[in-house]
């Protein structure tokens, strides 16, 4: 009776987390759009012009363009530049201006508690990752 009743619990988990990381998958580049928009287009717009929100509030505050990354790198999408820039580490710790510059994305998305695991930092690389994805979609021609 106990055993049946554990089977069940077990294999109802298992199930949950082959379903959980298959529409994790699936959900990929929608969730780039919902962090975009989340935790982007405040300064650079919903269309990545850099024409957010907050441009209006901040004197003197210009986010970039991001659609023009491409066309100012000779046409080559500048990839890895781009993630370490959303990462934000490699700009610690000189350059780091707390309120206009550019958040350390690298940071802000590690989960609370487990920050900096091997299994958290998976999480963020794939996250950002598919943020530079993201962000070379949106590229003018
Ligand atoms: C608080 C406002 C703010 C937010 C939010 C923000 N950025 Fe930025 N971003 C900036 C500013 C300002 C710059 C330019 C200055 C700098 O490089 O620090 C910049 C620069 C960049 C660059 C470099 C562009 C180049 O010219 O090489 C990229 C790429 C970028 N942001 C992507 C993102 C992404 C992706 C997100 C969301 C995860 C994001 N930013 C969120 C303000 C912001």
């Amino acid at each position: 009776m106990w055993l049946g009743a554990c089977t069940i619990v077990i294999v109802s988990v298992i199930c949950c987390l082959f379903v959980g990381s298959a529409s994790a998958q699936t959900s990929a580049p929608s969730s780039a759009k919902k962090d975009f928009v989340l935790h982007c287009a405040d300064c650079h717009g919903v269309d990545g012009k850099g024409n957010g929100p907050a441009v209006q509030v901040i004197p003197g505050f210009k986010p970039v363009d991001l659609t023009n990354l491409s066309k100012n790198h000779e046409g080559q999408f500048p990839r890895q530049d781009v993630y370490d820039i959303i990462d934000g580490r490699k700009r610690l710790p000189g350059h780091y201006d707390s309120d206009t510059d550019m958040p350390l994305w690298g940071l802000m998305f590690q989960p609370e508690g487990r920050e900096f695991s091997k299994e958290a930092e998976e999480k963020v690389k794939a996250r950002l990752s598919a943020l530079v994805n993201y962000v070379e979609g949106i590229q003018q021609k």
